[in-house]
């Protein structure tokens, strides 16, 4: 188990291995991602019991509504649930919930909800819990750069004042600082188009364990390995 000191402030994690985990065992990759869902609960409160301020957790990519139409419908039910399901844990902790990516994609009903619990939840000052819903680091790049380039057409700033800071500012995925860990289970190694300006310089750990079997020692393990790296940010 880690110490509580040089924790890092903002923790991502790309939730990766639930279907395998699924097919593993011969059922439908539905009944994985329930069990995901469960794993997110567990990954929240140990989270938030360690003492992590900013959680991002990746739940659904942009690029993920290519997946079958049943198992995108699957997972909108899934979130449906987890944001009725999670009222109390969110409220009753002081979390503050948020949400980045185009969720204007989202349905309805889920859309609804996630406003309803962001509003309730927007003056807690406990950990922050931000889900990554139809995001993708390239469109938020992408946006960010169409934020600030109406502002120049507005002439309310210059082209000389796009700078890396003005850029941090205009996404979303940022407000609570660059990520420091990037966790992803499943076994690829790869960052599969998350965070991609705030990762600089974080921390990467990945893990064989699949999302659905990722517990609280697995979080505390990432953590100890994180407090073992000595980050120079590219100076000495
Ligand atoms: C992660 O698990 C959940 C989402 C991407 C929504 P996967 O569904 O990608 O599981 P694998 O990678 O196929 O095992
Ligand atoms: C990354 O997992 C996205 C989420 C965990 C939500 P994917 O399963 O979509 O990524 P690839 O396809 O393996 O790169
Ligand atoms: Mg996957």
């Amino acid at each position: 188990m880690g110490n509580d000191r040089n924790l890092p402030s903002h923790v991502g994690i790309i939730m990766d291995g639930n279907g395998r985990w699924a097919t593993n065992r011969g059922l439908d990759r539905t009944i994985g991602h329930r069990e995901g869902a469960s794993a997110v609960r567990r990954a929240v409160r140990a989270s938030r019991e360690k003492g992590i301020r900013a959680l991002t957790l990746y739940a659904f990519s942009e690029q993920n509504w290519g997946r079958p139409g049943s198992e995108v419908h699957a997972l909108m039910g899934l979130l449906q649930e987890f944001l009725v399901g999670e009222r109390d844990e969110i409220l009753g902790n002081g979390i503050r919930l948020r949400a980045i990516g185009n969720t204007n994609r989202l349905p309805t009903i889920v859309r609804a909800l996630l406003d309803g619990l962001m509003a309730s939840s927007k003056g807690n000052s406990g950990m922050t819990l931000t889900l990554a819903l139809s995001y993708g680091g390239q469109e938020e790049i992408a946006e960010a750069c169409r934020v600030l380039a109406s502002r120049v057409v507005a002439k309310e700033i210059n082209v000389e004042d796009i700078s890396t800071g003005a850029l941090r500012s205009a996404m979303p995925s940022l407000e609570v600082g660059d990520p420091d860990l990037i966790v992803r289970t499943g076994g690829d190694h790869r960052i599969s188009n998350f965070l991609l300006f705030g990762l600089a310089y974080a921390e990467l750990h990945f893990t064989e364990v699949l999302w659905p079997d990722f517990g609280e020692a697995d979080l505390h393990d990432a953590i100890t390995a994180y407090q073992q790296r000595e980050r120079r940010f590219g100076t000495l």
